[in-house]
């Protein structure tokens, strides 16, 4: 599926937009050197009549002979060289009328033959980074400013050391992110509430966009919210499966903190089903919870959460509060 579709007209809205700055810029300058180097507009004109001859000659069945051909070229090349000399005696660059676009590469029209150019490419990426901003609420989780300094390095009483289990899962999800693919597992991050699990599935949202190899279109949303889009869908009968497509259909579906939602038979299966549904295309999800193995149990059907204990990659985040370990 890639971006959604507006990451992708965000992105061609900015190139258009280039591009017509970029003409409207030059059309300006054109006007104004016309207007004091009346000589430049008669030599454009001119040069613009001969292109177009050379063009047509060079368009028909019956090839020229090269001497026509070669002393139209030469008279091109003069009109353009006097032209220049104006220009240049007037303190101006010789492409000082041609419109400047941002991207040398397509001139700023987003394809080049017939394939996204990268600055496309770039700005989709920086557009679904955006959208993600906007999703979380947060632009500022990533893996660099992930600490392990705030889970204790020293053994607890089930043998763990949290440090150690902190690290191993810190290198899982950079690695996780950095590798990721349409057959990538799926995720669940449980364990209380302040241990970093949106911290750090957010920093794998952030890295799987950024990274420049690939386009995976992720989709992230706190578990509450996703329920209240299917739902408001769902009955209001439009017949419109937009969000559902969204939901089911993204590379990359990050639901935080499963289990804060509000709990109807309707949520529950919605929830159910986009799981099933899901793992069944192969396609990774990523969820976080405060829930226990049992409250997940109790609180959706026995196959769903069979499924996700059974097939999902299961982290399980220990320390303290890091919102109360940071304020204090
Ligand atoms: N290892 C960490 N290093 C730095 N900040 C962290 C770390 N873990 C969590 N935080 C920050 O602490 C707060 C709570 O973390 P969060 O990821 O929301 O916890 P959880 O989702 O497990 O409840 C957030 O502001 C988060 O950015
Ligand atoms: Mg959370
Ligand atoms: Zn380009």
């Amino acid at each position: 599926m890639a971006y959604s579709s507006e990451v992708y007209s965000r992105a061609k809205r900015i190139i258009d937009e280039r591009r017509s700055l970029a003409d409207r810029d030059a059309n300006i300058k054109k006007a104004d050197v016309y207007a004091k180097y009346p000589a430049v507009r008669d030599l454009d004109n001119q040069l613009m009549r001969e292109m177009a001859n050379f063009t047509m000659l060079m368009l028909r069945q019956k090839s020229e002979p090269d001497e026509v051909l070669s002393s139209m070229k030469a008279e091109i090349d003069s009109i353009q060289q006097k032209r220049s000399e104006i220009l240049s005696a007037n303190g101006l660059p010789s492409d000082y009328l041609e419109p400047h676009y941002t991207c040398k590469k397509c001139d700023d029209i987003g394809r080049k033959n017939g394939i996204l150019c990268s600055c496309y490419k770039e700005l989709c990426r920086e557009e679904a980074l955006k959208e993600l901003a906007a999703s979380s609420g947060s632009a500022a989780c990533s893996f660099e400013n992930f600490s392990l300094s705030y889970y204790v390095d020293n053994g607890v009483s089930d043998g763990t050391n949290p440090r150690r289990k902190m690290q191993n899962y810190y290198n899982f999800c950079i690695n996780y992110a950095n590798e990721f693919s349409a057959g990538s597992p799926s995720i669940i991050m449980m364990g209380k509430t302040g241990l970093g699990k949106t911290h750090l599935s957010l920093s794998i949202a952030k890295a799987v966009i950024a990274n420049e190899k690939s386009a995976f279109g992720v989709v992230y949303s706190p578990a509450q919210k996703l329920v209240s889009e299917l739902e408001r869908e769902h009955f209001s009968f439009s017949g419109t499966d937009f969000a559902m497509r969204k939901y089911t259909e993204c590379d990359l579906l990050i639901i935080d903190d499963l289990g804060a939602e509000f709990s109807s038979q309707f949520t529950t299966a919605a929830i159910g089903n986009l799981i099933n549904e899901r793992l069944y295309e192969n396609r990774p999800t990523i969820i976080s919870t405060n829930l226990s193995v049992k409250e997940l149990t109790e609180r959706y059907s026995e196959r769903t959460a069979s499924r996700i204990l059974g097939e999902y990659k299961r982290l399980l985040f220990v320390g303290e509060d890091i919102r109360f370990l940071k304020n204090r």
